[in-house]
């Protein structure tokens, strides 16, 4: 989406085919609007406050003869008090939705703020909702039994309410950055695994490093031999796939400086190995790469937003099938660690990738590792679609990304690491099993990865439940990948540069 910023002017003589007006709730209820923009807009009574709503996604749009061609009132859902940076990400997505509504490709949005959002938290969040709600995905699509292609919005303007200020141009451009990392991500979740192997996310890498600026170092089976990664091999061996571990650097601090390490899980199939899944929504499974696709992609907003810090995305990956060499239960491997794993359940497979990359991780000498992975189904029933989880090593690392979650909208819900769920991993054979059975499936699984972080400052967060699904009733999202946790860990890495 081209998106560009109003320098000047009043809005009644702004020319845009569509502008979108937020409505806010007001004293007793009544809509108002920023700046008083209603009336201006409206014409000097008041009559128009009767018909526009204050509730979110509510509309109305009137048709102008001068400045504007169509005015529509857009509800935010909040008053001034209560708006903060998700609620107008949600009004910019719901303003898109209005225009494709209209047919209209082409809109200008009055930015609304106040209570706890400044006008550059303001500018960046609108530029986001845009620019994630514009997207879709339409690779594959060849329009054949289509009646007409579906409504495109590609171009918006940003209106501030006040005058021109460059803290909100240059807010806007970082929603910007940051939303367009975000739809990379939903690019490669959305594309199925017979597209997006581990060779074709490595080869995916290879280009946006080529375009952004960022090193990628590929690693195929071989080097994974020789990097002893017996727990990312056993996954693959079931697959005709190789396996990769893509790695991309970004050196924007100085040599030396412990980097900042994103770790995300990119299982680019996942049909539970020998320990099949049932084939109900197992299609949903090429989602399993999520969290490597949204590690690539922050690493794509890190080198665009020059981050003066050394910043490193690794992502192990693999497809976990059941072809004639695949791992059994009950099979012993040992990790690049060393430690040695039971595997009672080949459909546990991504903590097994997972381990030899954080083990290979500790080489590195990070200040912090945030690894995320679509893990557990057990998260699903803890926190829904709502949150991800966060567990980790640091209390101060869990909190600052609860803390960023909320700022996004890509929320996370801390869950406890206590020593005792270690016990449900004990084996009789191996150093540990790889599954803890049902109780706290999401604890457990993140308990083993625990023992391969060592004594590094760690967060993990599951996204099984947040990385993809309907849209939800967020308007900037649809049916599909939601790029989640893209933005999340890009902003906990500008958090960690300031
Ligand atoms: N990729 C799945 C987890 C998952 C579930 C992702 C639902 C998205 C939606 C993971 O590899 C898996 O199969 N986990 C098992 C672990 C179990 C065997 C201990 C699970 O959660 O059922
Ligand atoms: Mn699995
Ligand atoms: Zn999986």
């Amino acid at each position: 989406m081209d998106l560009h910023f109003h320098a000047a002017g009043p809005v009644t003589e702004l020319t845009t085919p569509l502008l979108v007006v937020p409505v806010l709730k007001g004293e007793g209820d009544v809509p108002v609007t920023p700046g008083n923009a209603g009336r201006e807009l409206a014409g000097s009574d008041d009559r128009w406050q009767g018909d526009v709503r204050w509730q979110a996604g509510s509309s109305v749009v009137t048709y102008g003869t001068g400045g504007p061609r169509r005015v529509a009132f857009l509800g935010t859902g909040k008053s001034m008090a209560e708006l903060d940076r998700e609620a107008i990400r949600r009004f910019a997505g719901a303003a898109v939705r209005l225009a494709e509504t209209l047919r209209c490709p082409d809109l200008a949005l009055l930015v609304p703020q106040g209570g706890g959002v400044d006008g550059a938290a303001a500018h960046q969040a609108a530029a986001e909702g845009l620019v994630l709600g514009a997207w879709r995905f339409r690779e594959l699509k060849t329009g054949v039994g289509e009646e007409e292609p579906p409504a495109e919005v590609t171009r918006a303007t940003l209106v501030p309410v006040g005058g021109e200020s460059s803290s909100e141009r240059e807010a806007m451009e970082r929603g910007r950055i940051l939303a367009e990392a975000e739809n990379l991500a939903r690019m490669l979740q959305s594309r199925p695994g017979n597209l997006a192997t581990p060779s074709d996310l490595a080869d995916v890498a290879e280009a946006w490093a080529a375009e952004y600026g960022l090193e990628a170092e590929i690693l195929g089976p071989d080097r994974i031999r020789e990097e002893r990664m017996g727990a990312l091999l056993a996954v693959a061996q079931g697959s005709a796939q190789e396996p990769r571990l893509i790695i991309l650097r970004h050196r924007g601090g100085s040599e030396g400086d412990p980097p900042l390490v994103l770790v995300g899980k990119g299982l680019t199939f996942d049909a539970g190995g020998i320990s099949l899944k049932p084939p109900k929504g197992m299609e949903d499974m090429k989602f399993d790469m999520s969290g490597g696709a949204a590690v690539l992609a922050a690493m794509t907003a890190v080198a665009r937003l020059d981050v003066p810090r050394n910043v490193v995305g690794v992502v192990p990956s693999s497809e976990n099938l059941l072809g004639a060499a695949a791992v059994k239960p009950g099979d012993v491997v040992t990790t690049r660690s060393g430690i040695t794993v039971e595997i009672i359940n080949t459909d546990a497979e991504g903590r097994l990738i997972l381990c030899d990359a954080l083990d290979y991780v500790t080489g590195m000498e990070p200040e912090a590792v945030v690894d995320c992975a679509t893990l557990t189904g057990a998260v699903v029933i803890g926190l829904g679609h709502q949150a991800m989880a966060v567990l980790g090593t640091d209390q101060a690392l869990v909190d600052e990304l609860q803390e960023v979650g909320e700022a996004t909208g890509e929320r996370c819900w801390p869950l406890p690491l206590w020593p005792e769920y270690r016990n449900q991993l004990r084996s009789e054979t191996a150093d540990v099993k790889n599954v803890g059975g049902r109780p706290a499936g999401t604890i457990t699984a993140a308990m083993f990865l625990r023992q391969f972080v060592k004594e590094m400052s760690w967060a993990h967060l599951d996204i099984a439940g947040t990385a993809y699904g309907d849209g939800g009733e967020i308007p900037y999202r649809r049916v599909g990948g939601y790029g989640v946790p893209t933005r999340l860990l890009a902003e906990w890495v500008l958090r960690r540069s300031g």
